[in-house]
């Protein structure tokens, strides 16, 4: 059942098998966004406990420990066992999840579905990442595929535990060993997830799990020394700052997911209701905090007013909440620092000319609420079209064929998804093949599953999560040449 007043039970540092308080005595407060209001104090932890954390990491990679040893069965099995210990918490790990991020609880209770099968689907891997042998004239030569080591992971708010399962289970499934951050704004999960790891019997020091801040505790793990590899999730200008990190420390491997500016096509012989209702999903939910967004509706000149008006109507119809009530689709957005970005985005777009469709404003002044707002005669050049806005905020814009449409899906900075609506299987792959994203969905949205990698071109990131792909991330390649004597 969904609980609005579930208590965590885990506030402070997961090191080494232990919650222990932040080396410095610091703790500061975590939020819930529907009211603003403190939920409860968490540790922060800094630079002195990451490195607690990495030392504890690197002695359970250390080559004789008894993760190490474990045989692929082994992990497979401990990994199932987490997952069944979610099953078992399932409805307490998304009533803390709706209290810290705000998201409706029925999709809190989907990410925990999903996030337990992604790790499902990576327990399956242990045995199966595999090296070559290789024709080598005169040689007998093979690959082998290794862990790369003690792995840093820093994770966003919009997907707290989702965020941490596609980061737990390929580190795991190869034996990697892990220094987690989630984010400040939402540390909740990730440290009930900690106490399922040592439950499940993960030995000590294969998984830690260090709450705190981007600039102390998130560059501590970026910057250190003893971490071969960090895997990032967030902005565009954090991305760059852990990769320059890395570059200027111990070039740890980096794989970065920095989100985008993803557009939705709608052919003229789509069914337009469908039509409407897919782009106003891939856009509205989780609130448009979402790195794959559709934030950008592109719809034939032959149906574009039809769009608008339907498009216009099913966002003031989006029930707008307490995420713990039934039927509410949206909640707040994250925090005030976030809302009131998203509303300098809905400014700008009424400055620049865009027309406001629908919603435009802020709900009450309780916690950090917006109206799902639409705008049309959208432009490819305003703010609104070239920026990631995060937030319930749909852009309709309109086109005429498919060359001019490529052509301007492909002219933003970021390539991380696309979507096309058609019954034409022939534009439908034309867009396909020709649009810079890493991710295109024909007919769906948001179809993002655990066997099929995910990640951007350009600027939305490097590297790929999900699926097979997915594991590259954790692997070294070592090649061993032998000759016959
Ligand atoms: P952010 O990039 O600041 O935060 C993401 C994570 O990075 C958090 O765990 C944060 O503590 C950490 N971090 C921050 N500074 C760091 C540093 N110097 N070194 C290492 N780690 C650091 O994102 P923020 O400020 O929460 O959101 C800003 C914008 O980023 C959003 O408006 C949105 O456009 C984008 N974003 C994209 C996400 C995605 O899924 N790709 C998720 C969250 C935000
Ligand atoms: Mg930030």
């Amino acid at each position: 059942m969904a609980n609005p007043n579930a208590l965590p039970k885990y506030t402070k540092l997961f090191i080494n098998n232990e919650f222990v308080d932040a080396a410095s005595g610091k703790t500061f407060a975590t939020s819930n966004p529907a009211t603003g209001k403190e939920i409860i104090q968490v540790a922060e932890g800094d630079k002195a406990d990451v490195d607690l954390a990495v030392a504890a990491a690197k002695k359970a990679f250390h080559r004789d420990s008894a993760w190490r040893k474990m045989s692929p069965l082994q992990r497979t099995n401990l990994m199932h066992k987490l997952c069944s210990l979610m099953e078992r918490d399932k409805e307490f790990l998304a009533s803390i999840e709706t209290q810290d991020n705000g998201k409706p609880y029925a999709e809190a209770l989907f990410d925990v579905t999903i996030s337990i099968m992604t790790l499902q689907y990576y327990a399956g891997w242990t045995d199966k990442f595999f090296g070559d042998t290789i024709p080598a004239g005169g040689f007998i030569a093979m690959t082998r595929k290794e862990p790369v080591g003690v792995v840093g992971q820093i994770i966003p708010w919009n997907y707290p535990l989702l965020m941490l399962a596609w980061k737990w289970g390929p580190a795991l499934a190869v034996g990697c060993t892990i220094v987690m951050k989630p984010a400040e704004q939402t540390p909740l999960t990730a440290l009930h997830m900690a106490a399922l790891a040592k439950e499940a019997g993960f030995p000590a020091g294969v998984i830690n799990v260090i709450n705190g801040f981007g600039p102390t505790a998130g560059a501590a793990i970026s910057e250190h020394p003893q971490i071969a590899k960090v895997a990032f999730t967030g902005s565009v200008d954090i991305g760059r700052i852990v990769m320059q990190a890395a570059a200027t420390t111990n070039l740890k491997r980096v794989s970065l997911e920095l989100g985008g500016k993803s557009p939705v096509v709608v052919f003229e012989d789509a069914d337009i209701d469908y039509a409407v209702d897919t782009a106003h999903e891939a856009l509205f939910s989780n609130h448009g905090q979402s790195c794959c967004a559709g934030s950008r509706t592109y719809v034939h000149e032959k149906i574009y007013d039809k769009f608008v008006e339907k498009a216009a109507a099913k966002a003031k119809a989006r029930k707008v909440g307490n995420p713990f009530e039934e039927n509410v689709l949206q909640g707040p957005q994250i925090d005030d620092e976030m809302m009131t970005k998203v509303l300098g985005y809905i400014e700008s777009g009424q400055k620049q000319g865009a027309k406001l469709q629908a919603g435009g404003k802020r709900i009450g002044n309780v916690g950090y609420f917006i109206e799902p707002t639409v705008f049309s005669d959208v432009k490819d050049d305003m703010r609104i079209a070239q920026e990631e806005i995060f937030g319930p905020v749909q852009s309709i814009f309109k086109f005429s064929c498919i060359d001019e449409m490529i052509e301007r899906a492909n002219n933003v900075n970021f390539g991380l998804a696309a979507g096309i609506i058609t019954n034409d299987i022939n534009k439908a792959m034309k867009f396909a093949n020709s649009v810079d994203a890493g991710s295109v969905w024909i007919n769906c949205y948001d179809a993002v599953l655990p066997q099929t990698p995910f990640g951007g071109y350009k600027h939305s990131g490097i590297g790929r999560e999900l699926g097979k792909d997915g594991l590259d991330n954790y692997l070294e390649t070592k090649t061993i040449t032998m000759k016959l004597l």
